[in-house]
């Protein structure tokens, strides 16, 4: 037996270890106020609550999954941790807020609802040492409660799939920082991922496919399936009671789950089980679904009513997104279609299937959300639009009075790279440190109050096309799924990138202690050292004319990006890295040095990302002239070093001796029109020799 005393020094050591190392918390709370000691959990420690019904009942098989808490007697009794709910209790807007008081005696908290006791008893996770458990809390008082209500992250299922027990091991961690939303993207070309009893074929014929490898599975049009007992046969699917489970899970997390069924575009997988449903019967035209055809609906419907039966989320995701909508202008039915229902054009027609699928979808007491595709043509009357090229939809759609999920893929899509391609797995392109996925604010400052009262919340959203299993999936949701859930929980006056980043560091290493696989933040790259520093060199400043425009959307500086000294990082998107997207795969600028100049060194950098449509040039010319009428090559080379990387960056130019005042540098990428060209620069004289 130990002696009290010492037991008073155990307690007081395990309190000063809990303040020195009890990881701080994520998503940052409203408000905290830290006290004195800590309250030590033991075998008698005794659980009262005074939530009743279903919600009694999701806490008990929570906490019984995770502390051995016996059902207190009394909430003012020493050694007691206190649960109570008062839904009239005005101290918060959202059913999700809580406040804790942890004293050295007793813990209590206090919300509207079992959500708020559920958020309350994450934070008391996310105090306690070690992390995570129920052992020992600092004493402390938290009043807290979310920004937003809809916190999300989005799995892509179809390109590879995950199977359950990850599902499930992700809404642990999810919960943990309070995500309220898993969507998940059932249906799509990769695969149809969820047991239709209504249509068998979907998962017998395109659950699996011969080739794991997304760039080898070949292009659209190529694409086989096959069975599940296959050799090579490479998929899978949940059964109806496997989302069953999943859905279960999820409510002891207080996580809804929301369906995503992919209409009208993305959906080869269907076509190639029903190719009845596509334009003139034929699968191979492209991914839409035939919006002419009535057997199209009733499929649709027939999904959905199951899908409905599936999942008690009040949003059914449609998807909505990149239609490719050609096949409809020639489709006899689809023409017709657009007679009858007096559509203008295709946009039009993809607007009626979305705005006929909300009725259905309405009439079942459910909501209709979708990509912001669904803008075009004809918006749902109560559509809610998940913003995802950029933040121009889902403001767009809040103006409008729509309710809008931000989820802008510059911000939100963690299926980009989160540090240097050199180092890290292959991604699909993009660039997403952790420190730009904190720095998303969904409300911008000059929103007004009505428009940013529709903004629901934000998402991060994971693409599987690039992300074969399930340790690499992790990897790319942690620890940027922090930042998500701190830009949806956190108000932006209690959030601090220095504070997250620490936070999140330690946050990394208990995930890995969880047995999760996040990204090892402490090992970054961090930026490209070149983007760090001025490029020096004689153009400096001078005025760029260009015979292609760049896309506004990768401007970065505009007319002075090419002569600013600033170089690009490791991918676009992120200043430096200027793009030429419609110019059939062409490049031509002139840079004028102002006078007549003496010339020894011409370059410019060219970035590759094979994910994305970038691509190095095939050829280089570049020519000068004294008068910009009349230009002379001085350089003029085809390369072969298209094909050769993923990722790459590359310099292409010129040294020797000449003399002129304007410098006309043009790059193309050989019979590839659709491909794109992205330089940082066109250094003319470079001081230092790089
Ligand atoms: C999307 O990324 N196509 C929604």
């Amino acid at each position: 037996m130990k002696t009290i005393k010492a037991l008073l020094i155990e307690i007081i050591f395990i309190c000063m270890s809990a303040t020195l190392s009890a990881q701080d918390i994520i998503p940052a709370p409203l408000s905290r106020i830290d006290g004195k000691g800590c309250f030590v959990f033991n075998s008698e420690t005794e659980l009262y609550t005074n939530l009743h019904g279903k919600e009694k009942k999701l806490l008990k098989t929570y906490i019984n999954g995770i502390i051995p808490l016996r059902n207190g007697r009394k909430a003012e009794t020493d050694n007691t941790i206190s649960l109570s709910v008062n839904p009239q209790d005005n101290r918060w807007k959202s059913e999700e807020g809580y406040a804790l008081t942890v004293t050295s005696e007793n813990i209590s908290i206090e919300a509207k609802s079992g959500a708020g006791i559920f958020y309350g008893l994450q934070t008391l996770m996310q105090l306690s040492n070690p992390a995570g458990t129920l052992h020992s809390i600092p004493a402390v008082y938290i009043n807290d409660e979310p920004r937003f209500p809809y916190r999300g992250l989005m799995i892509d299922v179809s390109r590879h799939f995950f199977p359950k027990s990850f599902i499930m091991k992700q809404i642990d961690m999810l919960s943990y920082y309070k995500i309220n939303r898993l969507h998940l993207h059932l249906t799509d070309g990769g695969g149809w991922r969820i047991e239709i009893k209504k249509y068998p074929k979907l998962t017998e014929e395109t659950a699996y496919r011969p080739e794991s490898d997304w760039s080898k599975w070949g292009s659209r049009g190529n694409r086989k399936y096959c069975k599940k007992g296959d050799p090579d046969a490479y998929g899978g699917y949940y059964t109806q009671k496997d989302i069953k489970e999943i859905v279960k899970y999820a409510t002891l997390h207080h996580i809804t789950v929301i369906p995503e069924i992919e209409m009208p575009g993305h959906s080869d997988e269907v076509l190639a089980a029903y190719p009845e449903l596509a334009c003139k019967g034929k699968h191979s035209l492209n991914a839409d679904l035939c919006i002419g055809n009535e057997k199209t609906f009733i499929f649709m419907e027939n999904v959905l009513k199951e899908i409905m039966d599936l999942f008690p989320s009040e949003y059914i995701h449609v998807g909505g997104d990149e239609a490719d909508k050609s096949a409809w202008k020639n489709c006899p039915l689809c023409q017709s279609r657009m007679q009858e229902e007096h559509l203008r054009n295709v946009d039009e027609l993809q607007g009626y299937m979305i705005c006929r699928i909300e009725k259905f979808l309405n009439a079942h007491g459910r909501k209709l959300l979708g990509w912001d595709e669904i803008m075009e043509g004809k918006l749902a009357p109560d559509a809610t639009v998940m913003s995802w090229r950029g933040v121009q939809g889902g403001i767009q759609a809040a103006s409008k009075g729509h309710h809008a999920i931000m989820t802008p893929s510059p911000y939100c899509y963690l299926d980009y790279y989160q540090d240097s391609p050199c180092t890290e797995p292959k991604a699909i392109g993009g660039y997403l440190t952790l420190e730009k996925a904190y720095s998303y604010n969904p409300i911008p400052d000059d929103m007004d109050s009505l428009t940013s009262s529709y903004i629901d919340g934000v998402q991060g959203n994971l693409w599987t096309e690039y992300v074969p299993t399930p340790e690499h999936a992790e990897h790319m949701i942690y620890p940027r799924i922090l930042a998500v859930a701190e830009n949806g929980w956190s108000r932006p006056s209690r959030k601090s990138w220095p504070d997250f980043y620490n936070r999140a560091l330690a946050a990394v290493s208990f995930l890995q202690s969880k047995g999760y696989h996040p990204f090892e933040l402490k090992d970054a790259t961090g930026p490209r050292p070149e983007s760090l520093k001025p490029c020096i060199h004689e153009a400096l400043g001078m005025p760029v004319t260009y015979a292609t425009p760049y896309n506004k959307y990768f401007a970065v500086g505009g007319n002075s990006a090419l002569t600013d000294g600033k170089r690009g990082d490791w991918a676009f998107g992120y200043g430096g890295w200027q793009g030429f997207t419609d110019t059939g795969g062409h490049l031509d600028v002139t840079v004028d040095m102002g006078k007549s100049t003496e010339l020894h060194d011409i370059s410019a950098e060219f970035l590759q990302f094979f994910g994305s449509r970038l691509r190095l040039p095939t050829n280089i010319t570049i020519s000068i002239s004294t008068d910009g009428q009349h230009f002379r090559d001085i350089y003029d080379k085809e390369f072969n070093t298209g094909n050769e990387r993923y990722y790459q960056i590359m310099e292409y130019g010129w040294k020797g001796t000449a003399t002129g005042r304007y410098i006309r540098y043009q790059a193309s990428i050989d019979k590839q029109p659709d491909k794109w060209l992205f330089t940082d620069e066109i250094a003319i004289n470079k001081k230092d020799g790089k």
